[in-house]
């Protein structure tokens, strides 16, 4: 009996989110897709020349590190097919604006060698955004571009961990500079999702529902990296001061 009623409960929920997928064909779809496909092509872009800079500030793990950028590079490919296959020319201008500030930090840091920022910025900002996004994505996907974003989020994790690994094990040296580039750069990622948040909302892919798989997502990592509750609500506030 049990197992016929959690039965009907799994169609209703497939009936439920079938029901809530976009109209992909459509031309408000398509003109919110070219500037949504833009930013995560953009994403993985930058995300790929972070990594072969980070290579140049962690030598010895250079090899690690370009493997990991080369990733970065085939999402991109990725993503430029799933742009193609739904007929949409991505908006890389407003891409590349959008990612503008982020990559001037990033860029600054990386000039001084200031690894902590690079880490912060690429592997726990731009990995969780990029984490985040992408699951409430999967949801709402085409088909093609599901398939694609399924494989590229595991990906990802593997990033953040490089990250988060390196950063806990520096973490008595760091802290004081990973809590200022936090404050410096946290608030970007809020005003970059408000930015993308109307054509994120045409694709069905809620804001509040990102912000909070954001948060989920760089809290686990500062916890994982051995801040303590009271530096991690710190640095979460950040985003809304
Ligand atoms: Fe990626
Ligand atoms: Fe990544």
């Amino acid at each position: 009996m049990q197992a016929f009623a959690s039965n009907n409960l799994t169609v209703e929920k497939e009936e439920l989110s079938s029901n809530s997928l976009p109209d992909f064909t459509s031309e408000s779809y398509k003109d919110a897709y070219s500037r949504i496909n833009a930013v995560v092509i953009e994403g993985e872009q930058e995300a790929y020349s972070n990594f072969l800079d980070l290579a140049k500030l962690i030598p010895e793990h250079a090899d690690e590190l370009v493997r990991l950028g080369k990733m970065e590079k085939k999402h991109m490919n990725g993503f430029c097919a799933c742009g193609r296959n739904l007929a949409v020319k991505p908006d890389m201008p407003f891409a590349k604006t959008f990612f503008s500030k982020l990559h001037n930090n990033f860029l600054e840091a990386f000039k001084v060698g200031d690894t902590t920022t690079c880490l912060l910025i690429q592997c726990i900002l731009i990995e969780s955004f990029a984490i985040s996004a992408y699951h409430v994505y999967i949801r709402v996907a085409d088909p093609f571009a599901k398939r694609i974003t399924e494989g590229v989020v595991q990906d990802e994790y593997l990033h953040l961990n490089y990250g988060q690994e390196w950063l806990k094990a520096n973490l008595e040296t760091v802290k004081k500079d990973l809590m200022r580039a936090n404050k410096e750069n946290l608030p970007l990622i809020k005003s970059m999702l408000d930015e993308v948040s109307n054509d994120a909302e045409v694709l069905h892919m809620d804001k509040e529902e990102l912000m909070e798989e954001f948060m989920i997502a760089y809290q686990d990592s500062l916890l994982e990296i051995g801040l303590d509750n009271r530096e991690i609500a710190r640095m979460a506030l950040a985003a809304v001061i």
